[in-house]
């Protein structure tokens, strides 16, 4: 999985730092929560994951990385456009999406959770 999320946190990378040049150039920084989460859940969780799962392959190989993978990568595209959609004045269709988003993304964490405590050797 460490080289899905590495992939993964490249692409969001473009999009925080896309929207990031557009609110400076148009001066219009109603989209700083999208950008930051786009940035800090896509770009930097991400790749934090991706080394994660390189440095403990044992952990990487396991299905709960799997399933950390597939939920993240689901989560994402609901939170942030749910985000995106708030900060539109669309807060209508918006909130139900990053509510749902963000629990999505919660069970991905727990999954790296209980991977992570179960499955690294004692120190
Ligand atoms: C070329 C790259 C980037 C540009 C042009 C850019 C631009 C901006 C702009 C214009 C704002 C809004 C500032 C405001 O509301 O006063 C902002 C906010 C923010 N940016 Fe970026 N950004 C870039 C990259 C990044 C990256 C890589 C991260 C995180 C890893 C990041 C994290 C944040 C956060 C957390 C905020 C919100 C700060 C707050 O709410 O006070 N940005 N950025
Ligand atoms: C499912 C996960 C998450 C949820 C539901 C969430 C939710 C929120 C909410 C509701 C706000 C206030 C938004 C606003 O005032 O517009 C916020 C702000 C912020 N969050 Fe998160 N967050 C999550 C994950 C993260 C992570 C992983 C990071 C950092 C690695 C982070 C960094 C920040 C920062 C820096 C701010 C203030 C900047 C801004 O709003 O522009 N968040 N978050």
């Amino acid at each position: 999985m460490a080289l899905k999320f590495i992939r993964m946190a490249v692409l969001y990378a473009f999009v925080g730092i896309g929207l990031g040049i557009y609110m400076a150039a148009s001066h219009s920084f109603s989209q700083h929560s999208t950008h930051a989460h786009a940035n800090l859940l896509g770009w930097v969780s991400s790749a934090i994951f991706g080394l994660i799962y390189q440095v403990f392959p044992e952990l990487g190989r396991h299905q709960l990385a799997t399933a950390h993978f597939y939920l993240h990568s689901v989560g994402l595209p609901i939170i942030i456009s749910g985000v995106f959609l708030i900060y539109s004045n669309h807060g209508d269709v918006g909130e139900p999406l990053a509510s749902i988003g963000s629990i999505v993304i919660s069970l991905g964490f727990i999954a790296l959770g209980i991977n992570v405590f179960r499955n690294t050797p004692a120190e």
